[in-house]
């Protein structure tokens, strides 16, 4: 592509000059034209040479993802691979991290599969190490696993909290501290996906919303120790993105009315950013060594908002939590698998989620009981 953009953005600025020479005394909106061909033809070369350089920059390096077996985690790991990097992912399950690593190694990618439950601290120090030894080094960590409960707080134990601060907040600090003399030598990065949930506590979220927290501020105060180590630290704060996570979501109290208001936030076009250009958002971020990601503008203007008027917020969420299902007199407990609503509203809110579904479907998420089981996206673009 380089072979023509160069040629092509030189040609189009000597044409804007040759006609900004002959210009009329007083320009009109049609002699901006040329500058404006020009400027495109700049930007499409300078985004080729930027491509190039990410290229050279990920050629050979090793990466790990934490939770990179589906979802965003999963799709993390395919656009390091593009680039030219050497991966391991890690998660709980065999089978899925088995297809996880089929689909890489079917793009052309080298891959490592490591079972690991990071919520046990001598499992994510060892997914550390044997990543490492795999890998040959490691040059960058994404911490990444996550999980969800969504619910009213009477149906959440203290079990679900802690099991949230296990996987999200504890589970990233082992990893960050066993792997951060590595990183040091390797001067490499650390990237943390926390989420919009830990910066704006939404209704029936409980122990995401302080997981998430928590695994915030342990990513910004390990940026806050960073300099000079060699370490760059990335916090990414990504709002909703389509990752097909609703299946894999444990929803209680009235699971199907839960599940309806979450697909649907989850999934909508307009709301949500597809999990295809959070990942490359996320690669480009770590790359270029940003600091801090914020992945859609609903999450920017949310945290705006906040940070002037928190108070405001704080309102506009208890009355989101007044409008949400209350809790029935015998509350039930399912999986996003099991807890799809039927007949004309499940029609309705399939229909209104369909991205979502298709990347529920591309980034090896559970299957529906009944269904398929689903694709390693080898063949996915
Ligand atoms: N989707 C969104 O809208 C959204 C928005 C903001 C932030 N985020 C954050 O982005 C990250 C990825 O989200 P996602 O939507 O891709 O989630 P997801 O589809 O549920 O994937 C979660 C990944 O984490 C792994 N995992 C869960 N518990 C684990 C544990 N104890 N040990 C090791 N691996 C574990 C899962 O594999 P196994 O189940 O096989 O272990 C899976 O690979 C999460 O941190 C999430 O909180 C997501």
């Amino acid at each position: 592509m380089i072979r023509w953009t160069v040629p092509a953005a030189l040609a189009a600025g000597r044409w804007a000059l040759s006609r900004h020479r002959r210009r009329r005394p007083r320009a009109r909106p049609v002699d901006l034209v040329p500058w404006a061909v020009a400027g495109a033809a700049l930007g499409v070369c300078a985004s080729t040479l930027t491509e190039r350089r990410r290229a050279t920059l990920l050629r050979g390096r090793a990466v790990l993802v934490t939770g990179g077996t589906r979802g965003l985690g999963l799709r993390i790991a395919r656009e390091f691979g593009a680039y030219g990097a050497s991966v391991a992912v890690c998660g709980r399950d065999r089978e899925r991290l088995d297809r996880a690593v089929a689909g890489l190694a079917g793009r052309g990618i080298r891959a490592h599969g490591i079972q690991c439950d990071v919520a046990d601290p001598e499992q994510a120090r060892s997914l550390v190490e044997e990543a490492a030894e795999r890998l040959g080094g490691l040059d960058v960590v994404v911490n990444n696993a996550g999980v969800l409960r969504v619910g009213p707080r009477e149906t959440m134990t203290t079990a679900d909290v802690e099991e949230a601060m296990a996987v999200m907040f504890w589970g990233p600090y082992h990893v960050a501290r066993a792997a951060w003399g590595r990183l040091s030598e390797s001067r490499g990065s650390l990237v943390t996906i926390t989420s919009i949930g830990g910066q704006l506590a939404a209704p029936h979220l409980l122990p995401y919303a302080c997981a998430k927290a928590a695994q915030a501020k342990l990513s910004e105060a390990l940026a806050a120790e960073s300099l000079g180590s060699g370490v760059r630290v990335t916090t990414v704060v990504p709002g909703l993105m389509r990752t097909g996570s609703h299946r894999g979501v444990v929803f209680s109290g009235a699971p199907e009315r839960e599940y309806d208001w979450f697909a649907l936030c989850a999934g909508l076009p307009l709301l949500s950013m597809s999990a295809e250009r959070a990942a490359r958002r996320i690669v480009r971020a770590t790359v270029r060594g940003h600091g801090y990601v914020v992945l859609t503008p609903a999450a920017r203007l949310g945290m705006a908002v906040h940070g002037l008027a928190p108070g405001l917020t704080q309102r506009a969420a208890s009355l989101a939590g007044w409008l949400l299902p209350a809790v029935p007199p015998e509350p039930e407990e399912r999986p996003g698998t099991e807890a799809a609503v039927q007949g004309v509203p499940g029609q309705v809110v399939h229909a209104l989620t369909a991205l979502n579904e298709d990347a529920a479907r591309r980034l090896n998420q559970p299957s529906r009981a009944g269904t398929a089981p689903p694709g390693d996206g080898a063949r996915e673009p």
